[in-house]
């Protein structure tokens, strides 16, 4: 029987008695954006005809032509030979039209014991599960970028800030780690929506699942996922998958963001701590010296779409019934933007860290301003027996004193310290300015977590190996 189908271009124009409005065609088709899921369609499609098959729902023949036609559709798609019909609203119809038109009536049974509910839920799975891998590859790069400068960088010196305050000197390699340990965070974050992901929706059909005598196993095992969804209302329905994955990106663009802005910090000449490699940068149309660290500002303003995504799929789920409704075709293009945004960001990131030159001298200058070390002396106080609240006054005290003389406290010789802070004179000895250089301060925080080079170098030796299996 040729049904009117596509005489009229709708899968339902069967039941309805007057056609689309243009407009209306527009408003509600999605080919032109989820086209992107042609390729899962296929696979997917695929391993439902051939669990057809095996149950005897159709036939050895029909399944060898649904075969031939979908190896013949990949191959126009991959061409760029397949035509892309608005009238058939979104990929699943164009590709199943497209089918049907080469191989006839086995074609029309394909969609057996499925609906689109279904098909959609798991193609968007399947095709997020194989972006979950590339983005953890690419944090993976990331990662390892961070630490061959972090294995650079163990004994250079700067300040660590708090309330961007010279607070204590840290040095850069630990400064590194701490991303790295954020993108670390990001990967385990990563793997673990992966396994929400990773479950079959087929089988639910439009809802209610099917009267067919269907193997879902089967199908999820072809397809490669852990588990079938176990219950086909929630199955067809809930986006808390790709609203996890989205969460889980805004965290990554939220971590590129600050690394950004300490990028630009560190560049800019009044902190000249470091310079990003041309590539990376751009000039002004109108002030000849500038060099711009574009890639890092827009990264950061990138965040914030992403977080806009975020928002945008909790919106979209929040006062939906059960079970599919079309709001749910909403779901996909901030998914792939999600998904372009940090890929695109973390490969660029890759590169750039690994073509960051550092200006250790001028991170050395600053550590050296601003009272870095005063904690320590007051430590060394404690250490020969001081309360640390007394410590701390006397300290805060010598600082006064040094500032008003515009010297650091390393400058101070022993005499005048001891001149200075008559209250704490008898405990202060010659190797008080052991306590007071850059290096003795970091060399002391010498425990797990610490910024002491010799910690640092054994934190990365962990990392590296953690990089090579990440958990
Ligand atoms: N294009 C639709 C989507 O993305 C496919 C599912 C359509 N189902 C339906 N009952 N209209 O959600």
């Amino acid at each position: 029987m040729t049904s009117q189908l596509h005489k009229k271009g709708e899968a339902w124009s069967a039941r309805f008695s007057e056609p689309m409005s243009e407009l209306v065609k527009r408003y509600t088709s999605s080919v032109f954006f989820d086209k992107r899921l042609a390729f899962v369609d296929i696979e997917g499609s695929l391993a439902h005809a051939g669990m057809l098959a095996a149950q005897k729902i159709i036939s050895a023949d029909d399944l060898a032509k649904i075969e031939a036609g979908m190896a013949q559709i990949r191959g126009e798609i991959e061409r760029g030979e397949f035509e892309w019909q608005l009238d058939l609203e979104d990929v699943h119809l164009n590709i199943e039209a497209r089918l049907t038109a080469l191989i006839g009536d086995a074609g029309k049974r394909l969609h057996t014991g499925r609906s689109r509910n279904d098909q959609v839920a798991t193609d968007i799975r399947l095709w997020l599960r194989g972006e979950i891998d590339r983005i953890g590859g690419l944090l993976g790069d990331l990662r390892g970028a961070l630490l061959d400068l972090a294995d650079q960088h163990t004994n250079t010196i700067l300040p660590g800030f708090t309330h961007l305050q010279v607070a204590q000197p840290v040095t850069f390699g630990h400064h590194l780690l701490a991303y790295f340990e954020m993108f670390s965070r990001d990967a385990q974050r990563m793997l673990d929506v992966r396994k929400r992901v990773n479950q079959l929706p087929l089988g639910a059909a439009a809802l209610a699942g099917t009267s067919y005598p269907i193997d879902r196993e089967r199908v999820a095992n072809t397809l490669g996922f852990d588990g079938v969804c176990r219950n086909s209302l929630d199955a067809v329905s809930d986006r808390d998958f790709a609203i996890e994955f989205t969460a889980a990106a805004s965290l990554v663009m939220t971590h590129v963001s600050r690394l950004s802005e300490e990028l630009v910090l560190w560049m800019s000449p009044r902190v000249g701590f470091i310079d990003l490699a041309d590539r990376f940068c751009t000039g002004s149309s109108i002030m000849p010296q500038k060099k711009n660290p574009d890639v890092a500002e827009l990264a950061r303003g990138k965040t914030g779409r992403v977080n806009g995504h975020l928002v945008a799929l909790l919106t979209l789920m929040k006062g939906q019934p059960l079970a599919y409704n079309k709001d749910n075709q909403e779901d996909k293009e901030p998914l792939f933007d999600t998904v372009d945004t940090v890929a695109d960001t973390l490969r660029i990131f890759a590169e750039m860290v690994a073509g960051i030159t550092v200006k250790a001298d001028n991170m050395r200058a600053a550590a050296l301003q601003g009272f870095a070390t005063a904690t320590d002396l007051a430590d060394y106080l404690v250490k020969r027996g001081l309360a640390f609240r007394d410590a701390h006054e006397a300290v805060a005290h010598a600082v006064r004193i040094c500032e008003t003389r515009g010297i650091d406290l390393a400058d101070l010789s022993l005499e005048q310290m001891r001149a200075d802070l008559p209250a704490v004179a008898s405990l202060l000895g010659d190797d008080v300015f052991d306590y007071l250089t850059l290096e003795g301060s970091v060399a002391s925080r010498d425990h797990i977590g610490g910024t002491a080079p010799s910690r640092v170098k054994a934190a990365i030796a962990e990392a590296r190996a953690s990089l090579a299996s990440p958990r």
